[in-house]
């Protein structure tokens, strides 16, 4: 067969991984030819190749990026879009397409499904918020780039006695935050699902120092939300990609401003940003993209189009992909209960100690 694959949306660890992955099973299997497209969907709409052979995947496994190149090229925001990238499938005599993205890029793989293609979709994204898979690959290393920047704030927070709050990304979701922030030991955990009241965040750290604590360290997703704030995130500037999304950031600014004035502690921001999607991926990663990878090429040559490959119960399996994009994957209740058995009430008299 002859088989297209991309890579769409923002970049994450594994990327490579999951290509390697495919064309070394693809070729050394199933005696496959694979053409990669460049940057995303429009690879397609522009008709920008590579190929991509066991030369060209040789020594990108530990490497981050993607060496497709990729971007949030919305084909349904161009006139003919769609139409285009078939076009340019059928030019190239494409018997199958592997899309690796997170949601934005899948809902493109769903369109070019119903619009006669034959697509198989891989689940990328750091936030790991997309539904129908237990974890995406790139989760892992972005938690633990931002566990090790909390680790390393702690150092400034204890010898400075001040309060640092650590920005980490998570549009929907507040998964990286909640797990960097466990990993990491942070006092306060603010993630999108649960808006909150800066009162009680400054109340609760003025609790942990009148336990005689001196620091205290907070971890914020970016699309974490002021209780006050209408639901709005904080956002840094007016401007939204092609899929409609605002660019986040910024809310650890506000907030570090908001516990100084409301404790008197000095308090810090850091915003790790892009750090946490750059650079090699963790091992765990590398496996799991791997596994990624060599499941789509199965799911390809079995058929079974219009489907992701997806990790349920540490196995690869094939959902449609209309599960995966219907709806966002959040941090559930059960999580948030469970996480909270760490911190003290607010309000709680007896002293605790940590
Ligand atoms: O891939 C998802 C994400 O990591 C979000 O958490 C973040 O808001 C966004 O990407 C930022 O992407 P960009 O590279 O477009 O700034």
């Amino acid at each position: 067969m002859r088989i297209g694959i991309l890579t769409g949306g923002g970049d994450c660890p594994g990327l490579n991984a999951v290509i390697r992955a495919v064309v070394r099973k693809g070729i050394f299997h199933y005696h496959d030819e694979v053409l990669g497209f460049m940057e995303g969907w429009r690879g397609l709409i522009e008709d920008k190749t590579m190929a991509l052979d066991l030369d060209a995947v040789s020594g990108i496994l530990p490497r981050g990026g993607t060496i497709l190149r990729t971007s949030r090229t919305n084909p349904s925001k161009r006139p003919d879009g769609v139409q285009r990238c078939l076009a340019t499938l059928a030019k190239h005599q494409i018997d199958a397409l592997v899309a690796i993205g997170g949601d934005d890029t899948l809902s493109v793989a769903q369109k070019m499904h119903e619009a006669g293609a034959n697509v198989v979709g891989v689940p990328k994204t750091i936030d790991n918020d997309l539904g129908g898979t237990d974890y995406t690959f790139g989760f892992d290393t972005a938690c633990n780039i931002a566990c090790e920047a909390i680790d390393r704030v702690h150092t400034t927070a204890e010898a400075h006695n001040r309060v640092m709050v650590v920005e980490v990304m998570g549009r929907d979701a507040g998964w990286i935050a909640l797990y960097s922030g466990i990993a990491g030991g942070a006092d306060v955990i603010l993630i999108p699902e649960r808006p909150f009241d800066v009162d009680k965040v400054a109340e609760s750290i003025q609790q942990r120092h009148e336990r005689g604590r001196y620091f205290s360290i907070v971890v914020v997703a970016e699309g974490a939300k002021f209780a006050e704030g209408a639901g709005a995130p904080v956002v840094q500037d007016m401007g939204k990609d092609e899929f409609g999304h605002a660019k986040l950031g910024g809310i650890a600014n506000i907030l570090a401003r908001e516990i100084e004035k409301r404790t008197g502690f000095e308090t810090r921001a850091v915003v790790l940003g892009h750090i946490q999607r750059g650079g090699s991926p963790s091992a765990f990663d590398r496996v799991l993209a791997t596994r990624y990878g060599l499941g789509a090429i199965d799911m390809v040559h079995r058929g079974e189009f219009g489907c992701m490959a997806a990790l349920r119960a540490n196995k690869i399996v094939s959902i449609p992909l209309t599960e995966a994009i219907s709806r966002n994957r959040t941090v559930d209740d059960e999580m948030i209960q469970i996480a909270a058995g760490l911190f003290e009430e607010i309000g709680a008299k007896e002293a605790a100690t940590s």
